[in-house]
């Protein structure tokens, strides 16, 4: 009996072992990656929605969007501006959805572009921020796979 116990807690000890903190960043990377992921097939979904006008998918679509910003992974960034440039992609889906629910083409055309202005700007800032800090910037090899792996 003694024996099990010590087998246990050693087990314990080994499963426990994995939480050092490079195996802890390298989790998080993955669950963010994820998150980003999600991002880009939604707003994808937003585009098809729009060019064959169904507002359901612009609106469910959109709505998915306004979720993901409620994440931990994406809050990962505390900066003022970056909360800026959530607020702005938020809006833009807000906007989404009333045009949707409007049926109104156009105007979810616009909050559309408005919505890609924010992606842009968001990363460009990324961009910028790690540059100061340098290396790394956004890997577009990734980005590129990514795209090709959420493909519908
Ligand atoms: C408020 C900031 C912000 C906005 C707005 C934003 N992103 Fe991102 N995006 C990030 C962050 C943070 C990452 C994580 C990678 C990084 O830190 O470079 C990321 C990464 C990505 C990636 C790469 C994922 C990877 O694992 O390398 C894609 C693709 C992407 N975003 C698409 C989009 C699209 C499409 C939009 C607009 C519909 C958008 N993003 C809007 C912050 C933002």
């Amino acid at each position: 009996m003694k024996k099990l116990i010590a087998c246990g807690v050693l087990l314990l000890l080994c499963l426990g072992g994995n939480d050092d903190p490079a195996t802890h960043v390298q989790a998080k990377g993955k669950q963010v990656s994820k998150v980003m992921a999600e991002k880009l097939k939604h707003s994808q979904r937003v585009l098809e929605g729009i060019a064959v006008a169904d507002f359901k998918k612009i609106e469910t679509s959109a709505d998915q969007l306004i979720e993901l910003t409620k994440t931990e992974e994406w809050l990962m960034n505390k900066t003022p501006r970056y909360e800026t440039h959530t607020n702005d992609f938020r809006r833009a889906a807000e906007t989404l959805i009333r045009k949707a629910k409007d049926k109104n083409i156009d105007g979810a055309t616009l909050a559309f572009f408005d919505l890609t202005s924010s992606c842009v700007r968001c990363h460009q800032y990324l961009r910028e921020t790690r540059d100061a800090r340098l290396p790394g910037s956004i890997d577009l090899d990734k980005v590129f796979a990514l795209e090709r792996k959420v493909q519908p």
